[in-house]
Parts: structure tokens; sequence; C-alpha cells
């Protein structure tokens, strides 16, 4: 769906913007484990202003294909997040489920700000209302795999953003 180049060069736009906006502070980069280790990564080497990370693992999804709505914190992070500007960086956003929650815990520790990344948002399949600050692509209702995105944990490490079609096509 979309090839490598494109989606670095989007990352390296992205990347730019947040330089911009983050000038004079340190990013806290919070990565949202295990899809967005791919695009954290990215983005993180592309930012010009200091940076620190953290991860956290958060599963609504399971080996499901659909979001179950029941959030459940697998890895919590290692570092305080209070007073640090904290940008959250995920993979996608379908439902919005996940993020709705996620950035409720962390508002609520007492973060300096707190703004969200994501590699792909997909406003089609949105039941609860999040906005990314930051996103790369808008992509329609398809199932989404590489660049962090897995099936069933496969495909994760497609340097492309692929697409799984159903056996009936
Ligand atoms: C994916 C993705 C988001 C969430 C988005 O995670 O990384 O966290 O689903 O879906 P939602 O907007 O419908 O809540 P997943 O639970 O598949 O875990 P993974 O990152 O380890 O693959």
């Amino acid at each position: 769906m979309i090839p490598e180049e494109e989606v670095e060069e989007k990352i390296r736009r992205i990347a730019a913007r947040i330089s911009e906006d983050y000038q004079g502070k340190v990013v806290h980069l919070v990565s949202v484990l295990k899809g967005s280790v791919f695009f954290t990564c990215e983005l993180a080497k592309r930012i010009t202003v200091p940076v620190t990370m953290d991860f956290m693992s958060v599963s609504s999804y399971g080996d499901q294909t659909e979001s179950s709505g029941v959030v459940r914190i697998v890895k919590d992070l290692d570092v305080p997040l209070e007073g640090k500007d904290v940008l959250v960086v995920e993979d996608i956003i379908d439902t919005g489920r996940t993020l709705h929650y996620l950035m409720n815990i962390l508002r609520d520790r007492g973060p300096a700000s707190l703004r969200l990344a994501a590699l792909l948002d997909k406003p089609d399949r949105r039941v609860v209302t999040v906005e990314a600050d930051y996103t790369c692509f808008q992509v329609p209702d398809e199932f989404v795999v590489g660049y962090g995105l897995d099936c069933a944990q496969q495909y994760r490490n497609l340097p492309y953003i692929g697409v799984i079609e159903s056996e009936s096509k």
C-alpha cells in the first residue's frame, strides 16, 4: 500500500515538524510496544532536539483482528512522566480505544505536555474520539501490516506498509 521510500520521506517530514515544535526542550518518546518500535526508531533518528525514550506495552487485540475494548497494561513505563514533554508514539489508531485509555492514564501522571504521533490513522474505524498531533498516513479500512504492524505476530518486519488480502478475493 505504501512503499518504503514514501514511509521514510513522511517520517522525515514529521520529525522535522517535531524538531521545530520542541525547540529548546527534551522530547520524551513513549513508544507503545510492540507495533510502534520501527516507527519510534526511524522517528527518533531524525529528530534534532534532545530525545529520551521509554517503552510501554498495552494490549487490546491479542491475536484477534478486532479490538476487544478491554485494555491491559502488560509493561508499564520505567521513568515517571512528571514535568516531561511527552510524545506518545503509536503505529496505528484504529477504533481509538487503546489510545483514548492510554492518553488519559498518561495525562494523570502530570507531564508538562502530552502529544501523540501515529504512523497510520484509520479514521473510518473510529469508535472513540482520538486526534493525533502528528500523523504520517491516513489509510482505508483494510488489514494493514508491516513497519511494526502484525497479522498474528507476523509481517512486523516488512519495511513497507502492505495489505493482507482475504482468501475470498
Ligand atoms: C495495536 C496498535 C494500537 C492499537 C490500536 O496494538 O499498536 O495500540 O492496536 O487499535 P485501537 O485504536 O482499535 O485501540 P495491538 O494490541 O495489536 O498490539 P501490538 O502493538 O503489540 O501489535
